[in-house]
């Protein structure tokens, strides 16, 4: 793969939130966007990602129902042909002891690569996905059979895509990213002409 499929599948991966109702994602997809997952990067190798696959109509609109927080209208999700529920299994030197000394939760880290993974093998196969955060935790747990100890860290839904979507709105590279140190400016983009 060139760096320009790469930045196109990543440009074209917006939050779907209108699926196909109905439409089943096959078993071997779903493997797929697992293996995504399973080989992402982790702090010390702990690989604390743990997913829990919901296809199961029925399930989907209990988690929808019942599972969401308020405050954002959700509904869609119950038209989601798969959600993924992203779970963190914690070791305690490495996300609790370490995070004490360096002040970063290292498992939400290694979570938000392993399921971006995820969602970037679905988009490459025709899939729409959106991220959840604002879900209830236990409840999803206690409706899984999640045993304690393992945390809902996240949702992921996914499906086909009913609508195309429109690209949202991200700051620009000068804001977010800097050479050197702090403030320093990163080199522009050559113009068309520089490069011939
Ligand atoms: C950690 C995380 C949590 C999110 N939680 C929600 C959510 O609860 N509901 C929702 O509709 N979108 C949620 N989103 C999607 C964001 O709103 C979306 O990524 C952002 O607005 C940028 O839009 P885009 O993905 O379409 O480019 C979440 C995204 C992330 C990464």
């Amino acid at each position: 793969m060139n760096i320009g499929n790469l930045l196109l599948l990543i440009r074209n991966h917006r939050s779907c939130r209108a699926y196909l109702p109905g439409k089943k994602i096959s078993d071997e997809i779903i493997r797929s966007c697992l293996e995504a997952a399973r080989l992402a990067p982790s702090a010390c190798n702990r690989q604390p990602w743990r997913f829990v696959i919901v296809r199961n109509p029925e399930m989907i609109r209990r988690i929808t129902d019942g599972g969401l927080l308020p405050g954002i209208g959700m509904k869609w999700l119950a038209d989601a042909s798969a959600i993924a529920v992203l779970c963190a299994k914690t070791d305690a030197k490495v996300h609790w002891l370490a995070p004490i000394l360096s002040g970063v939760q290292y498992h939400l880290v290694d979570l938000g690569i392993a399921g971006e993974h995820f969602c970037l093998a679905a988009e490459a196969q025709g899939l729409g996905t959106c991220w959840i955060g604002w879900f209830k935790g236990k409840t999803v747990a206690k409706m899984l059979g999640i045993p304690r100890g393992i945390q809902p860290v996240a949702l992921i839904a996914a499906g086909y895509p009913l609508e195309s979507r429109e690209p949202t709105p991200r700051r620009e590279l000068a804001e977010i990213a800097f050479a050197e140190r702090w403030g320093g400016k990163i080199a522009e983009a050559p113009s068309s002409s520089d490069s011939q």
